[in-house]
């Protein structure tokens, strides 16, 4: 959570960083701010407004800014609420140092005590000001030097940036626990917490591994080890442009993610078949059980993939919230298989759960959307979902592109296991290269969506149901309505309700139900049976012609059939997405930027 970007070089830094902003502004946007040297180098300008970073841009507007090094932030608040106070960057006591930070650090009130008995006083509650007071307090004449020591005294994950009249041809940026990348330009030099923030400016760029440390100056960038030892890294080049992270003529970021599913599913199959010699494959006899652990949507994902692995793999899978899994004495051992799934990669969650199996003996295997993320490169094995960027914070591609990545790999396993022949597992690979036009048919229903959630936008409760391999899909519409629009919204398995939610259900309770002709198909028909007598609002999600489930809803949404059940989720999720983002529009809310949240959680 939280934003950083920084800039040195040739020109105006305020344009760069505001610009860099709103493009992290998915990280967190409760408040933002500047801080840039003067043209003189000899002080700081610091600038903050409460809100997002539109607000930052408008107050900005004609004040005459013209340094060309500062660092900038966009905050998801963790410690104090929003206000001027709270918002980064925060400054030493003298002036002299600004610092921005994403992040926690845990220790920060037994320094702050400390601090104040030395003289500091805070202006704020945030346990980022103990940053700059203990780099002015620190500061030994080398600003490098300086922050290696604070980092030394500093617990918990974060990510920082620094600049200081002091020392004012540089920026430092620190990276332990969250993320940070530096961007190589020509006679400029950047870090940002995403490549997004400054695609604008480069497409070379290097990511820091925890306990690393970048020094840069307008000319160079040297990056140096906790010990100040300094190291080499090789820097890498992306291929996606600004473009894909951008609306592209859509309202919302979400709405053109829905839309995009048919090219993501395609580029999601082809890296996935591109990449069949993944080492994982060889490592299946070894494994006895496979823990899956994820967050929120990703979880979801697992929730389905546990179907296809005990299926097609024959080993017992778990599934588990990574915030549970990492603090129960779960036993895990050399023949435990971790498959963590997160699309940012830097969930803190599941970052350290995997961290924590990993150092117990466990393999991990990542399915990861963003490549070269901490959680990537802190796995045995990945497999990326190839969707390129997503913004908006609800997920909606990458949850497809999951289940997808969780199927093949069921089927892959399953293939090298002995579980399915070469034959069927070619068959499957045709019916998946089929999936991007039956995505393109639900995605025509949009209208009919629409009109749906004209109906029922009032509702004060939402009820999902489903069956077998789409109860989790039925989570996660729960999960994309509540997030976006507000709206209390509960998943539940079908067969389950009986057992206590049919209490809830009214005439004014919508109660979505999955029903596609799949082999669980007739007792779904006998659970929405159990909600239509008790007056409930059924809208059914079907690829059936029947008279029967015809007569039981009150609204139907068309999905295509499937040549084969286990595409049923994929197909289901996208109707979901599309209900969740047009009742969200209509209350007015801000869909891509729901309050209280944050594309990317790294703290726990
Ligand atoms: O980046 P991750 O997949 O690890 O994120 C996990 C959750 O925070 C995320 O899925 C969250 O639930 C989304 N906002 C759901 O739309």
């Amino acid at each position: 959570m939280c934003g950083i970007v920084g800039y040195i070089g040739h020109r105006k830094a305020v344009p760069v960083l505001l610009h860099g902003l709103q493009r992290l502004e998915y990280r967190g946007y409760d408040s933002a701010g500047i801080a840039v040297l003067d043209e003189n180098k000899k002080q700081i300008i610091i600038e903050k407004q409460v809100g997002k970073v539109k607000d930052l841009q408008e107050y900005l507007w004609g004040k005459d800014i013209n340094g060309s090094i500062g660092i900038a932030h966009t905050r998801w608040a963790t410690h104090g609420p929003p206000s001027i106070e709270n918002a980064h960057p925060h400054i030493s006591k003298s002036g002299t140092i600004a610092v921005v930070h994403n992040g926690i650090i845990e220790n920060y009130a037994s320094l702050k005590e400390m601090l104040i008995n030395k003289g500091y006083t805070f202006k704020s509650q945030t346990d980022t000001e103990v940053i700059a007071h203990l780099i002015e307090d620190l500061y030994d004449g080398n600003l490098l030097n300086t922050v290696l020591k604070v980092a030394k005294q500093l617990e918990g994950a974060y990510a920082i940036g620094v600049i200081s009249t002091l020392e004012p041809d540089k920026i430092i940026g620190l990276r332990k626990g969250s993320p940070l990348i530096v961007g190589l330009g020509e006679g400029e030099n950047f870090i940002a917490s995403d490549i997004p923030a400054i695609l604008e400016y480069t497409k070379k760029f290097i990511t820091l591994d925890d306990e690393e440390i970048a020094v840069l100056t307008k000319d160079k960038v040297e990056i140096y080890d906790i010990n100040g030892d300094k190291k080499e890294k090789k820097p890498f080049t992306v291929n996606w442009d600004i473009a894909a992270a951008e609306k592209g003529g859509y309202k919302h970021f979400m709405l053109k993610e829905i839309y995009e599913q048919p090219r993501t599913i395609t580029d999601t199959l082809a890296g996935f078949f591109s990449n069949l010699d993944n080492p994982v494959f060889r490592q299946l006899d070894k494994i006895q059980n496979i823990v899956i652990i994820a967050c929120g949507t990703s979880y979801h994902a697992g929730l389905v993939g546990k179907f296809w692995i005990e299926k097609y793999v024959k080993i017992p899978v778990i599934v588990d919230y990574a915030s549970e899994f990492r603090y129960r004495d779960f036993p895990v051992s050399d023949k435990t298989l971790i498959i963590a799934i997160s699309q940012s990669g830097e969930t803190a969650d599941t970052r350290f759960a995997a961290i924590d199996a990993r150092r117990k003996g466990a393999k991990v295997l990542s399915i990861v959307n963003v490549v070269g993320s901490s959680l990537s490169r802190e796995s045995d094995y990945v497999l990326y979902t190839y969707c390129g960027p997503e913004i908006g914070v609800a997920a909606t591609k990458t949850f497809t592109a999951q289940l997808i990545t969780l199927l093949l790999f069921a089927l892959k396993s399953g293939l090298e296991s002995g579980n399915i022949t070469a034959s069927e597992f070619e068959e499957y690979h045709k019916k998946l290269n089929h999936l991007p036009v039956l995505i393109n048919e639900v995605l025509k229903e949009d209208k009919i969506i629409e009109e749906i959630s004209y109906k029922y936008h009032n509702a004060k409760d939402f009820l999902f149901l489903g069956r077998g391999l789409n109860y989790p899909i039925a989570f996660e519409g729960a999960l994309k309505l509540k997030e976006i629009s507000y709206i209390h919204a509960e998943g539940y398995p079908a067969g389950e309700m009986k057992h206590g939610p049919i209490a809830l259900i009214d005439e004014n309770l919508p109660v979505v139900c999955l029903a596609p002709k799949d082999s669980l198909y007739e007792k779904m028909i006998s659970n929405i049976q159990e909600v239509k007598a008790r007056k409930g609002i059924v809208i059914t999600l079907t690829d059936s012609e029947d008279k029967e489930i015809k007569e039981l809803s009150n609204e139907a949404i068309k999905i295509p059939s499937v040549s084969d059940e286990n595409l049923y989720p994929i197909v289901l999720s996208v109707p979901l997405q599309l209900l969740a983002y047009h009742i969200a529009v209509i209350l007015g809310k801000d869909v891509d930027q729901p309050r209280n949240l944050a594309k990317t959680v790294t703290v726990e």
